[in-house]
């Protein structure tokens, strides 16, 4: 017993120095984000709670059972409901909560008893932000990270589909860009060191589909999706374009060629009245000869 709540004087001292009991995280509407209980393996005798605010469980490991409650009351918000979206860690007990809404906004308490012992509560704010970008070709996307300094983030990295497109080096706190290997962005990507933001220049329309942000902090992780549409000229565009131009040739060809007959039949006129004349002229000659 004396040695528990020596245990436990020094984990508040510690908690105290560091402030790691009181974890805020912020997220985008529709992230995933695990939050993370710092035990690297998970003892037989850790038993586990994971709290929302009305110190409702929603999650536990006790005797080595892993329970995810489901049907927790929500008051009707079929928003709030965490049905199909908490995840257990088997390994660290680490709680990830997918496609969040605001209606999960609020503090997360957790409390590992055992041969840990440890007690930090998470408050998730929860903001709206852009996660379908639709842009014309040629035109820039910014895929943003929501975050204002990367600082207190170990790593962040990009990805487009499968394909690791950029990486933050804490160490030497540079953006890495693999954009060499992925010869689609050569030259293209623009990244923000202070934000961890990423600009695509000049974008093409094979930049359509589903960038992958991961963040990760000693106390979270952030996972997020960002679809990107790069509007080209639709098929129905081109065919109403090349309709049109084909249509305009037509219609000059045709008043070309009306215009040439005009002018054709028009100097035809004007020999047939020549000769005319040439001939009267002629004939007069021929009367003045006669006369003289
Ligand atoms: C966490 O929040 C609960 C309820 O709001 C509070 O009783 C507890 O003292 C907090 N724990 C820590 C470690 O801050
Ligand atoms: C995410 O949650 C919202 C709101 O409950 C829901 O409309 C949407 O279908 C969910 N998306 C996914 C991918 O589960
Ligand atoms: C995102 O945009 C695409 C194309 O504009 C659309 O088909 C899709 O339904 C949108 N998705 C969401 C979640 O709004």
């Amino acid at each position: 017993m004396r040695n528990h709540s020596l245990l436990l004087w020094v984990l508040l001292f510690v908690d105290g120095v560091f402030g790691a009991a009181e974890v805020s995280v912020s997220v985008m509407k529709g992230d995933s984000v695990t939050l993370h209980t710092d035990v690297s393996e998970l003892q037989s005798d850790d038993i586990i709670e994971w709290m929302c605010e009305d110190n409702l469980i929603i999650a536990e490991v006790k005797n080595n059972k892993y329970e995810i409650k489901n049907n927790i009351p929500t008051n009707g918000v079929p928003d709030r409901s965490y049905e199909g979206r908490l995840e257990l860690d088997h390994k660290t007990g680490s709680l990830t909560i997918k496609n969040i809404t605001s209606q999960h906004e609020g503090t997360y308490i957790l409390d590992i008893r055992g041969r840990h012992l440890i007690s930090k509560n998470f408050t998730v704010t929860v903001h709206d932000g852009v996660k379908n970008i639709s842009v014309k070709k040629g035109e820039s996307v910014t895929l943003r990270t929501g975050v204002i300094d990367i600082q207190r983030y170990d790593w962040i990295l990009w990805k487009f589909e499968d394909h690791l497109i950029a990486e933050i080096n804490k160490e030497t706190n540079q953006f890495i860009l693999y954009d060499s290997s992925d010869k689609r962005f050569k030259d293209r990507l623009q990244p923000n060191e202070k934000t961890g933001s990423l600009t695509i220049s000049d974008s093409e329309t094979t930049d359509s589909g589903h960038y992958h942000l991961h963040m990760s902090s000693s106390t979270y992780t952030l996972q997020r999706i960002i679809s990107v549409t790069v509007k080209g000229l639709s098929s129905i565009v081109i065919a109403v374009i090349s309709v049109t131009v084909a249509l305009v040739v037509a219609v000059a060809l045709m008043i070309y060629c009306w215009c040439r007959s005009r002018q054709r039949s028009f100097g035809e006129d004007q020999l047939n009245q020549s000769q005319d004349q040439h001939e009267s002229i002629h004939d007069s000659i021929t009367t003045l000869t006669i006369y003289t």
